[in-house]
């Protein structure tokens, strides 16, 4: 499955001999081209960057590193192979072929996953924009702009599905998924963590941590979808957004990492003398965890919801790892856990577990963010140092679903409107916070050099030296 880099589209879809697509393809591209350079990385235009591009879908595919200039970034259309004896796995059609085409009655659905999946990709290029301008490292900005191309290719992936697919509304759609703006008040994208903004590094690697990791949940269980192009589309998005989440995990490491070496310097727990000595204090990096947990989890839908009990019957959208799971695969009798408030106290009860099937994955997502914010915790451990970081509690400041606006602390606890308003500071990131961090930033673009706020990598990309030159301006 090799990609033809000699068309203007790169793909392995045969675009060649599909003319109409081809032609509603390229006239997309402009506008593509136009967003990216109106909101996409500013100033990055003439940078050559050493990237990695997909040269063909298999893992070995992934071996191709090379200075692009961004300016020629190739963004093109890579769907895994098929496999023409793919069954359907879950739901009312289990145990039928897998879809090539879309059902007249599940069209409307279909699309409207695929358009609010796709409106996530080119919103967190939106919301990362100026960040290059501040990037800690060559190594840094590098990252940064890997991840860029590679969301504006998620863009890619989905407009491909509907332009393929949904003809004239799917069109309509590619271009309404280019006119939504991430934090325009009047034609904002979706999902509410897709208006918030990523001012600094430190929100840059909390979002790649959680946010991109709920899009690993997402296009896992897109990936189980019995809409086949849909699948195969998204399992190669999948290989993507392993590596954003190694940004982010690794990212906030290197910070976590700093912060304890000035921490053990000077011995001190203060949060004023570890700022004094320009790193981050713990309290702030653990309040801006709290935020960006509590708003990514949000992302996941209300706890009961008929459309997600639709979407997995009709076989649209699967669980996270459905294949490994041992049930029946319909799930009809079966109960789910959820919270609710009673008497002023968070209390748990049961409903049928297809209306809870987006609480199912925020759950699988809950516990694999814990285990990464566990590998934090041992370079705190590492270190010598007592302090722990910790998720807090699920019901913490959620705006979507049953726990919508409820004043709970991070550790479970009903508080009234009066002390939330009072601890507010102490769990979510203040301004005062924001302008610290903000004051931090600024860009080291000197190979090998990195800011005072956060530690080296490791190793370096693609087993290159750290101080190799990740990013020639100009
Ligand atoms: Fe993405
Ligand atoms: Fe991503």
């Amino acid at each position: 499955m090799s990609i033809d880099y000699s068309q203007k589209i790169p793909n392995n879809v045969n675009l060649a001999e599909d003319r109409t697509l081809q032609r509603a393809l390229e006239q997309w591209q402009p506008n593509f081209i136009q967003w990216w350079d109106d909101v996409g990385p500013e100033g990055s235009t003439d940078f050559q960057v050493y990237l990695r591009t997909a040269v063909s879908v298999d893992p070995q595919g992934w071996a191709h590193f090379d200075y692009v200039k961004m300016r020629d970034y190739r963004w093109g259309i890579f769907l895994n192979p098929a496999d023409a004896n793919r069954t359907i796995h879950f739901g009312d059609h289990k145990g039928e072929k897998a879809w090539q085409d879309v059902p007249g009655e599940h069209r409307a659905n279909l699309r409207r996953i695929i358009v609010t999946q796709g409106d996530t990709e080119p919103a967190s290029v939106e919301q990362q924009r100026h960040l290059g301008l501040t990037a800690p490292s060559l190594y840094d900005l590098r990252n940064l702009f890997q991840v860029n191309v590679e969301e504006g290719r998620h863009l890619w992936a989905m407009v491909y599905l509907l332009q393929r697919f949904f003809g004239r509304d799917g069109r309509e759609e590619a271009e309404a998924l280019l006119e939504r703006t991430s934090g325009d008040p009047d034609n904002p994208r979706i999902l509410g963590a897709f208006n918030e903004k990523t001012p600094d590094w430190l929100a840059f690697f909390m979002f790649t941590y959680f946010t991109d990791r709920d899009g690993k949940f997402q296009l896992s269980a897109l990936a189980e979808s019995a809409f086949d192009p849909l699948s195969r589309t998204t399992k190669f998005m999948l290989t993507e957004e392993a590596h954003h989440m190694f940004v982010g995990e690794s990212g906030v490491s290197r910070v976590i990492q700093r912060t304890a070496q000035v921490m053990n310097e000077l011995k001190t727990d203060d949060p004023k003398r570890v700022r004094a000595a320009g790193a981050i204090d713990l309290p702030t990096i653990q309040r801006y965890l709290n935020f960006h947990y509590s708003v990514t989890i949000d992302l996941f839908g209300a706890d009961q919801s008929s459309n997600a009990a639709t979407f997995y019957s009709t076989g649209l959208k699967g669980r996270f790892e459905e294949g490994k799971r041992t049930d029946d695969h319909l799930l009809k009798d079966q109960t789910y856990t959820v919270l609710e408030v009673k008497d002023g106290k968070l209390v748990e009860k049961q409903v049928p577990m297809l209306n809870a099937l987006n609480e199912v994955l925020r759950d699988d997502f809950i516990k694999d963010s814990i285990a990464g914010v566990n590998r934090w915790n041992k370079v705190l451990e590492k270190a010598g140092l007592p302090q722990r970081l910790t998720v807090p509690h699920k019901a913490f400041n959620r705006r979507i679903g049953a726990l919508a606006g409820l004043r709970i602390s991070p550790e479970g606890q009903p508080v009234g409107e009066a002390e939330w308003h009072a601890r507010q500071g102490e769990w979510l990131p203040s301004d005062g916070d924001r302008a610290f961090v903000a004051s931090l930033m600024g860009r080291v673009a000197e190979p090998g050099k990195f800011a005072n706020w956060i530690a080296p990598p490791a190793v370096g990309i693609n087993r290159q030296p750290i101080d190799f030159e990740y990013v020639r301006f100009a």
